[in-house]
């Protein structure tokens, strides 16, 4: 009897250890281990049967079934660690990203419409002999308005929505509603002549619409020398528009007004097609700017100009609404 069980402890033991070898998932090992460890095991049903042997046959049988119980714990413990090994291998495999995999269609990215134009315009004013600067975003009241000729009663303020960020009657912070304080900013801190200038992003309380945005840019321009005359200023923007836009452009200047200079001019320039496009503003620097600026208007004349960066990009690209340049839409940006 005892040597049949002690069989059947070595056969059940057997058993266990080619099941569990034949595991290949952590799943399926938990399964073989309530199987073969547990209630209803064949090990567990043996060790039942230890009440009916004679006692010195059941010390025997029952360490046979104890060491078979604690080596099947052991290959379960083995498996597991194995298996667990394997399993984080392949995860690691399946989320490896491969940086150095090339593929067939590259998507390269690209600077955005507003900052290609900013870029090339840059460009084309360093070749004129400009150069750049740029200011705060959030001004003082002083240097967006007062310094510009604009105080606190002037009827040319209403003309900017402007977005105060503080607001008191004297002293308000700003985000400024074009690039001109710049002008006063460059003439304060480095002496004419001066021949820059000065893009940025700028900011008013428009709603937006095919034409208009709340954020814009512009590119400011600023001249100071000794006997600048309005001739110069007609010339620096006819090169310039020939050579942003190309020689089929043409440019005029229409007398308009700005508190900041004087006389003052709106320039449009000239499609090949004969069409007029709106560009932006300019004049004389006023003398009350040139001595907020820190400089003697017996001394230095000067120009300035001042005009909108985004719809230069969308006269270039022939964009028909403002808004989709700055919607995100990959579709609309890629074309370009
Ligand atoms: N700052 C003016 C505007 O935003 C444009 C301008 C700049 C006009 C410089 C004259 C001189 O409308």
């Amino acid at each position: 009897m005892s040597t049949d069980l002690l069989d059947d402890v070595r056969h059940a033991h057997e058993a266990a250890l080619g099941q569990i070898a034949a595991v290949t998932s952590l799943d399926q090992l938990r399964t073989v281990e309530a199987q073969v460890l547990g209630k209803k095991g064949p090990l567990a049903g043996l060790k039942s049967r230890l009440g009916t042997l004679p006692d010195d046959q059941r010390k025997s049988v029952g360490q046979a079934i104890n060491q078979a119980l604690e080596a099947v714990g052991a290959a379960l413990g083995e498996r597991r660690q194995l298996l667990t090994a394997a399993a984080l291998q392949d995860k690691i495999a399946l989320e490896r990203i491969d940086l150095t995999e090339v593929t067939a269609r590259r998507r390269r990215g690209h600077p955005h419409l507003s900052t290609q134009a900013w870029e090339r315009l840059e460009d084309v004013f360093i070749g004129l002999g400009f150069q750049i600067a740029e200011g705060p975003e959030v001004e003082s009241d002083f240097y967006n308005f007062e310094a510009l000729n604009m105080p606190a009663s002037h009827p040319a303020r209403s003309g900017f929505d402007t977005m105060f960020t503080d607001y008191k009657d004297d002293g308000s912070v700003l985000l400024r509603t074009h690039t001109s304080p710049v002008q006063i900013r460059v003439m304060q801190t480095i002496e004419p002549p001066i021949y820059m200038v000065m893009p940025g992003k700028v900011f008013r309380r428009d709603t937006p619409d095919a034409t208009h945005m709340p954020v814009f840019h512009q590119i400011e321009g600023l001249v100071v020398d000794r006997n600048i005359t309005m001739a110069h200023l007609a010339g620096t923007i006819d090169a310039f528009t020939k050579a942003f836009f190309g020689e089929g452009f043409n440019s005029r200047l229409r007398p308009n007004y700005f508190p900041f200079t004087e006389p003052s001019a709106e320039f449009d320039i000239q499609r090949p097609d004969g069409g007029w496009i709106e560009l932006g503003g300019c004049g004389m620097v006023h003398p009350n700017v040139l001595r907020a600026g820190g400089l003697d208007p017996e001394e230095w004349s000067g120009f300035a100009f001042g005009f909108g960066i985004d719809r230069m990009a969308r006269e270039r690209h022939g964009v028909e609404d403002l808004r989709e340049m700055f919607s995100n839409d990959i579709r609309f940006i890629e074309q370009f």
